[in-house]
This record gives structure tokens, C-alpha cells and sequence, in this order.
């Protein structure tokens, strides 16, 4: 459905909630989210009107240099997380439960997602998988934490899956993952990422769910799209997915800076009289 341009905008609010969200689908009115890790980020991306913040275990990728996500611990997730929730005033903040957090029982889910929202002042959390998880869906969202699903490619599965591939390309998969987001709706999930998926299937899911969907790497029919930080930004540009688009050249930006201001110390140009006290 389209957005009638004489009401206001569902997403004009003070502050983004899971209400919101899920007010923005039914209005037809397309959720940016991006991924946070640091206070300074988070303020600029929420000044800059971002409607979700993810502190996204990618964090293990691109704040600490693994190579998976597996290796980022509760303690550092919850660390990114309250360095994020400072930064904001507006933007939903939802954090992701790392790999081994939630895996072995609905308890020791709800045990790291209600240390998230303690912790860190979070409002959600995210977490990996369809049918294996729902039992952990459900405990969380009776205790009052709102959850975000998460299908398609699920980095933290990359040993199993083997490869970071497009998956849902068959039709065995693609039915399994359709039957796995129904299920994370009757769950009480109040979104889902479908990560890394034929757009199709992503449509296909949009439109069988009544929770928003947001899309990484799964096309333009998605109620929403989130991307990772770094990637939008261009602060590491040797990884190119076809499905990143870049709003800026960081990385050059930053080295061509870092250069100068090296350059400028080796010649002593700085500081100059006028950056010295008397
Ligand atoms: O960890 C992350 O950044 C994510 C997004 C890619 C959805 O889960």
C-alpha cells in the first residue's frame, strides 16, 4: 500500500518502537535500518533519521577482524550495545544474541536476552533460525522482550552451510523457509531479516507474513532493507556483494586524511602558531 502524502508519516515520531515498525508495513512505508557498534555512529545514523539500529554481530567482523561472527561473546555484544543506546534518541535499537548464547535452551536464551535489555538498555533482541529456535522465541517474547527473526543466510551457521552463498534457491529450501517465517510470526517475532535470498521468495515471504520484513541481499520487496555500516559507508570496500550499495568512499576519504595529517607532522606544518597556546 502506498503512503497518502496528506497524512503524516507513520515513521515521523519521537521515537522508533516495535509498534512503529509494524505500523510502517501496514502503511506501506519502507523501514531503513542499519547496523551500529560505537556511540558516535549511532548519533549521526539517528540524527540522520535511521529508523533501526542493529548492533549486529557482524561486529566480530568489522570491529574486531574475525573472519565469522562466531568468536563475539554476550559480554562484547552487550558492550557495542550500551555504547550504541547512548548515541541514540530515536532509532529502535535491536541486538543481536551471539552464536552460543541462545543455541542450547530456551532458558539460556532468555538468560542472555534479558541481560541485553538490562545491561545495555536495549529494545529488542535478534536471533538466528526457523523451526529449531521457535521454543527460545517463545519464552523470550512471553518475558516481555520483543524479538527479531532471522532466515536466509544466517552467518552464524556458515560451518554448517559451508559457503556465503545465496541460499532458498531450490524449491525444498525456499518451502522450509516460508513454513519457518510463519512460524516465527505465531512465535511472536515482531520482524524478520531474510538475509541473502532469491527477491521472489523474499516477496513471496513479505506477503504471507503480517510482521514487517527486512531485507538484506533479498531484493526490493521487502517491507524494509538493512545494511551493514561499514559497507554503506565504504570503510571496507575488498568485500562487494552485488548487493551492498556504497553512499560514500571511506576508506579513501579516511587513508587520504590520515596521510596528510603524517605528512603535515613529518614537515612540522603542524600544529602552526595558530594551533599553539601562547
Ligand atoms: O550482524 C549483522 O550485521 C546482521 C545483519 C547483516 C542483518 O545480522
Amino acid at each position: 500500500m502506498a503512503s497518502d502524502s496528506s497524512r503524516p508519516d507513520v515513521a515521523d515520531v519521537p521515537r522508533v518502537t516495535t509498534n512503529t515498525i509494524q505500523e510502517m508495513k501496514r502503511e506501506g512505508v519502507p523501514i531503513a535500518a542499519l547496523t551500529a557498534y560505537d556511540y558516535t555512529s549511532a548519533r549521526l545514523y539517528d540524527r540522520a533519521g535511521i529508523d533501526v539500529l542493529l548492533v549486529g554481530d557482524s561486529a566480530s567482523n568489522v570491529m574486531a577482524g574475525n573472519e565469522t561472527t562466531l568468536p563475539i561473546t554476550l559480554d562484547h555484544m552487550i558492550y557495542h550495545a550500551q555504547c550504541v543506546v547512548e548515541g541514540i534518541e530515536r532509532a529502535l535499537v535491536v541486538v543481536d544474541l551471539p552464536f552460543g548464547a541462545y543455541q542450547g535452551d530456551s532458558k539460556e536464551g532468555l538468560r542472555s536476552a534479558v541481560r541485553v535489555m538490562k545491561e545495555a538498555g536495549a529494545h529488542a533482541v535478534k536471533l538466528e533460525g526457523g523451526a529449531p529456535v521457535v521454543g527460545t522465541v517463545e519464552r523470550i517474547v512471553e518475558a516481555g522482550v520483543p524479538v527479531m527473526g532471522h532466515l536466509g543466510l544466517t552467518p552464524q551457521s556458515i560451518y554448517e552451510f559451508g559457503t556465503y552463498q545465496v541460499r532458498a534457491r531450490d524449491d525444498e529450501e525456499a518451502g522450509q523457509l516460508l513454513e519457518d517465517a510463519r512460524r516465527l510470526e505465531e512465535a511472536g517475532c515482531f520482524a524478520l531479516v531474510l538475509e541473502k535470498i532469491p527477491a521472489d521468495l523474499a516477496t513471496e515471504v513479505t506477503e504471507a507474513l503480517s510482521i514487517p520484513t527486512i531485507g538484506i541481499g533479498a531484493g526490493a520487496g521487502t517491507d524494509g532493507q538493512v545494511l551493514v555500516s561499514h559497507d554503506a559507508l565504504g570503510l571496507s570496500t575488498d568485500f562487494n556483494p552485488r548487493f551492498v550499495r556504497r553512499y560514500a568512499e571511506l576508506e579513501e576519504t579516511i587513508t587520504s586524511a590520515i596521510g596528510d595529517y603524517v605528512s603535515d607532522v613529518r614537515s612540522r606544518s603542524f600544529p602552526s602558531d595558530a594551533e599553539t597556546y601562547e
